[in-house]
C-alpha cells in the first residue's frame, strides 16, 4: 500500500512520541512489523526541548480513575510532553540509521517537526529531505496554548501559510497533521491541501483538565488528552474529509484494537498512526494490530475497503422516519418509573 506515493508495509504506522525518540525505539517498532515510524518531532525552539524535563503522564482508567498501577489497554492518558532533545545534525543521522535499518523490511521512517516558526520548519523540513522519504508536519500540537514553542493552528489562514512555507522546502512528501480542535478541520485539511501538502493527518489530541475530586488535578496542570472515546471524533472528521476532498488521510487518535484501525480505514484513512495502545502494550500489541489488520483484509481490495462505511452513509435528510418514534420506549421507562 502507498500513501501519497510513499510505499509502506502495511497501514498500521507508529505514530511520533517518546517511542520513537531514539534509535533503538524506531529500530524496535520496524522490527514489530511497522507498515512505517513516525519519528519524534523536533522543531527549532530551545524552549520546545525543555518541556521534554517537565513531561508527565497520567493513565486514567475508563471510569475516571488516574491508575497507580499498571496501564490498561483502553485507558485514556492525560500527558505533559516536550520535543526531542537533540541537536539536528545528530538527529538527522539517526533517522538516516533508522532509515536503513527499515529498507529491507519495507518500513519507512518518516520525519516530523512540530511547528514553531514555519520558516524555521521549512529549514528544518529541507534538511530532513535528504534523509527520509517522507516529512510530517504537525500543526496540531494540544499544548499549544501552554507552551509558545509548540502551535496549534485552528484557523484556514495559519495553516495555508504555514504548509504553503514548508512546502517550498520539502523536496519528498509532505504530510500534514492537523487538530481536531477546531471548528472545521475539513476546511483545514482543504487549506493544507491547497498549499500542497500530499496527504493530511486527522486529527491531533485535544487539550485536557482533570481534577480529583478529593483535591489537586491528574498532573497538576493542563495536558493533552486522547483516549478510546476519541476515536468516534476522529473517524467523524477522517469520513468528512473522505467526502469532501480528495487527498489521501492517515488518520489517528483513538485507535486501540484491530477494529479500530479497520474503522479508520472504512472511514478513509489509508494508515492509521497508533501510539497509545503501543505505549501500554508494548510490541506484542504492534504484532497483533498488523497481524489484525492483516487478516480482516486478506483477499478484499484495499482501496475499495479504504472509505466504504462514507460511501454507504445517509445524509439526515434521507433517513426515513420509522413506523413509531425511537425515543417513545426510552421516554416511556421514565414515566412508568416515576409514576
Ligand atoms: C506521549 C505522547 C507524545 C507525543 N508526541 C508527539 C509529537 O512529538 N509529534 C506529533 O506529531 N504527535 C505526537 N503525539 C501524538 C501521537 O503521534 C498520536 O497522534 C496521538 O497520540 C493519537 O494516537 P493514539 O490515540 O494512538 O495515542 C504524541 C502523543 C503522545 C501520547
Amino acid at each position: 500500500m502507498d500513501v501519497a506515493g510513499l510505499a509502506a508495509g502495511n497501514p498500521v504506522w507508529v505514530g511520533s512520541s517518546e517511542l520513537t525518540m531514539t534509535l533503538g525505539g524506531l529500530r524496535a517498532c520496524i522490527d514489530a512489523g511497522a507498515g512505517a515510524v513516525v519519528a519524534k518531532s523536533v522543531n527549532e525552539s530551545a524552549a520546545a526541548r525543555r518541556q521534554l524535563d517537565i513531561a508527565d503522564y497520567a493513565f486514567v482508567s475508563p471510569d475516571g480513575h488516574v491508575r497507580t498501577g499498571p496501564a490498561q489497554r483502553h485507558d485514556g492518558l492525560l500527558n505533559r510532553s516536550g520535543l526531542a532533545q537533540v541537536e539536528l545534525d545528530d538527529w538527522l543521522g539517526t533517522l538516516a540509521a533508522a532509515s536503513t535499518h527499515g529498507a529491507p523490511a519495507g518500513c519507512p521512517v518518516v520525519g516530523s517537526i512540530t511547528l514553531g516558526e514555519p520558516d524555521a520548519a521549512a529549514r528544518i523540513g529541507r534538511a530532513m529531505s535528504a534523509v527520509v522519504p517522507a516529512v510530517e508536519l504537525n500543526l496540531g500540537a494540544p499544548h499549544g496554548r501552554e507552551v509558545r514553542a509548540v502551535r496549534q493552528l485552528t484557523e484556514v489562514d495559519g495553516v495555508r501559510a504555514a504548509v504553503r512555507t514548508v512546502r517550498a522546502a520539502v523536496e519528498v512528501p509532505l504530510f500534514v497533521k492537523l487538530p481536531g480542535q477546531a471548528s472545521d478541520v475539513v476546511a483545514l485539511a482543504r487549506a493544507a491541501r491547497s498549499a500542497g501538502a500530499d496527504a493530511v493527518g486527522l486529527v491531533g489530541r485535544y487539550p485536557g483538565f482533570l481534577p480529583d475530586p478529593a483535591g489537586g488535578a491528574a498532573l497538576g496542570s493542563w495536558g493533552a488528552w486522547g483516549s478510546p472515546g476519541c476515536l468516534p471524533m476522529s473517524l467523524y472528521w477522517v469520513g468528512k474529509t473522505r467526502q469532501a476532498l480528495d487527498v489521501p488521510v492517515i488518520g489517528t487518535n483513538g485507535a486501540r484494537t484491530t477494529a479500530d484501525v479497520l474503522r479508520f480505514l472504512a472511514s478513509g484513512a489509508r494508515a492509521v498512526e497508533v501510539v497509545t495502545a503501543l505505549w501500554i502494550g508494548g510490541p506484542a500489541v504492534l504484532r497483533e494490530l498488523v497481524n489484525g489488520v492483516g487478516a480482516a483484509l486478506a483477499g478484499r481490495d484495499f482501496d475499495e475497503f479504504v472509505g466504504s462505511a462514507v460511501a454507504a452513509v445517509r445524509e439526515y435528510g434521507d433517513v426515513p422516519p420509522p413506523p413509531s418514534p425511537a425515543w417513545l420506549p426510552h421516554t416511556a421507562r421514565w414515566l412508568s418509573s416515576g409514576r
